[in-house]
């Protein structure tokens, strides 16, 4: 019985290790949006810079993959685009970045 119990505390241990691991590596593709300045070009749902494409029905027009390269190198679909690169975001927070487009 208590070769069990082991079993189950560790089961326990590892459950809440991964759970609080995936929490902190969340990343929230909203407050992405306010940090890396998008919002100060872009309009987004009604808030934010009218500079650049509003930005609010983008992810009806354009897939997935043509936003994340579009957020990590602008150039390759418009040539002489202002828009900087984001390059040095994780993948993951440029897929946030994404969702946060389509929600
Ligand atoms: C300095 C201003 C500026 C900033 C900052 C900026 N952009 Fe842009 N963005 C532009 C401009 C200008 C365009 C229009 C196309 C071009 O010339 O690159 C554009 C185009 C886009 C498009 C394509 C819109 C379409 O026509 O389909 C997306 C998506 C986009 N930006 C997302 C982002 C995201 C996400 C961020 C933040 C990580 C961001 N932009 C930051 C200026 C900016």
């Amino acid at each position: 019985m208590n070769i069990l119990k082991t079993v189950f505390r560790a089961g326990m241990v590892i459950t809440l290790a991964v759970t609080l691991f995936s929490f902190g590596c969340s990343v929230d593709g909203a407050s992405l949006f306010q940090k890396e300045g998008c919002i100060n070009c872009h309009r987004f749902k009604g808030a934010g810079g009218s500079i650049c494409p509003d930005l609010t029905d983008v992810a009806g027009k354009r897939s997935d993959a043509w936003l994340r390269q579009q957020i990590k190198d602008p150039g390759l679909n418009f040539p002489d685009s202002t828009m900087p690169e984001f390059g040095h975001l994780s993948e993951k927070e440029i897929q946030a970045l994404v969702d946060y487009l389509k929600s």
